[in-house]
């Protein structure tokens, strides 16, 4: 042990180790004893950034000394250039082996794709602001209902036709024909497109929600409910607010349920 202690090489070896262990539990101990809150140094900074300068300053500080540097790289040409069969050789010839090995597997886990789900849990319906624009138009989400229904919730016949028009241009190709959200894109998405005639969807649904999901799609739901990327398009552009609530009208006269009531 004293002669690994006093050997350039052997101290350059226990030096890395101890910035390796300040950096990895030292600073977080002290960040959380001081602060309350323990900060980790992000793994790539580690690696990338942190022990790469500690190497750089190590290898400097040596090499500044002639016997020093001598010192250091030693064991390493002996390592490398050494005849004579002995414990040198027979770790060379280890290390041949295992060096393309380990490189070999690290990298291997480093490219394979990760086909699981993320961890993180999607909030499927998260709470909707209280107003959305679109056009000139801002909209009161909390008392909005849809002005194509009729007193009694029927839905008027000539805004009902253009809703489906309006589905039928923009909507189809994810949410599909038959509206179980299975449309010629839908495969290509996760989550896939919403199926609304499934119980979970439309059906628990005030038409003022669905109004605020049609017109910010996917980048308009907040942080709780990204989770997934969703691919729900932004439709407050390309859509009037009447257009909108028509195709609305549509979505839920053609699975046949009706939307939650306001208040409910
Ligand atoms: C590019 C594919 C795509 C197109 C086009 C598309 N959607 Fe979506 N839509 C999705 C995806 C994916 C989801 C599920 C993720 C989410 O909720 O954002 C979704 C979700 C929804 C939801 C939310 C349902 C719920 O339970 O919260 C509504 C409402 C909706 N879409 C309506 C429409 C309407 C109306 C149109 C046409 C104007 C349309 N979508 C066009 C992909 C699409």
């Amino acid at each position: 042990m004293r002669r690994v202690l006093n050997h350039k090489l052997g101290q350059f070896v226990i030096l890395l180790l101890l910035a390796f262990l300040l950096f990895q539990f030292g600073i977080p101990w002290l960040s959380s004893a001081i602060t309350g809150t323990a900060a980790p140094i992000p793994a790539h900074l580690l690696w990338t950034i942190y022990m790469p300068l500690v190497v750089l300053a190590l290898l400097l500080f040596i090499s500044a000394n002639e016997q020093w540097w001598s010192e250091f790289k030693q064991p390493l040409l002996n390592l490398i250039v050494e005849q004579t069969p002995s414990g040198l050789v027979r770790l060379r010839r280890v290390l041949l082996v295992a060096v393309p090995l380990i490189a070999g597997g690290v990298a291997y886990l480093l490219i394979r794709p990760d086909i699981s789900a993320p961890p993180e849990l999607r909030s499927i319906h998260p709470a909707p602001p209280s107003s959305v624009s679109v056009g000139a138009e801002t909209i009161d989400l909390r008392t909005a209902v849809n002005p194509y229904r009729g007193a009694d919730g029927a839905p008027e016949t000539g805004a009902l036709a253009e809703g489906r028009a309006v589905y039928g241009q923009n909507c189809v190709i994810c949410h599909g024909d038959s509206l179980e959200g299975d449309g010629l894109f839908a495969t290509s998405f996760r989550p896939r497109p919403a199926d609304f005639t499934d119980f979970g969807t439309i059906a628990q649904l005030q038409e003022s929600y669905l109004f605020w999901r049609i017109a910010t799609g996917g980048p308009g739901l907040p942080a709780d409910g990204k989770g997934w990327n969703s691919a729900m398009p932004v439709w407050d552009e390309t859509l009037s607010a009447d257009e909108i609530w028509k195709v609305i009208l549509y979505l839920y006269d053609a699975t046949d349920q009706l939307p939650r009531a306001v208040g409910e």
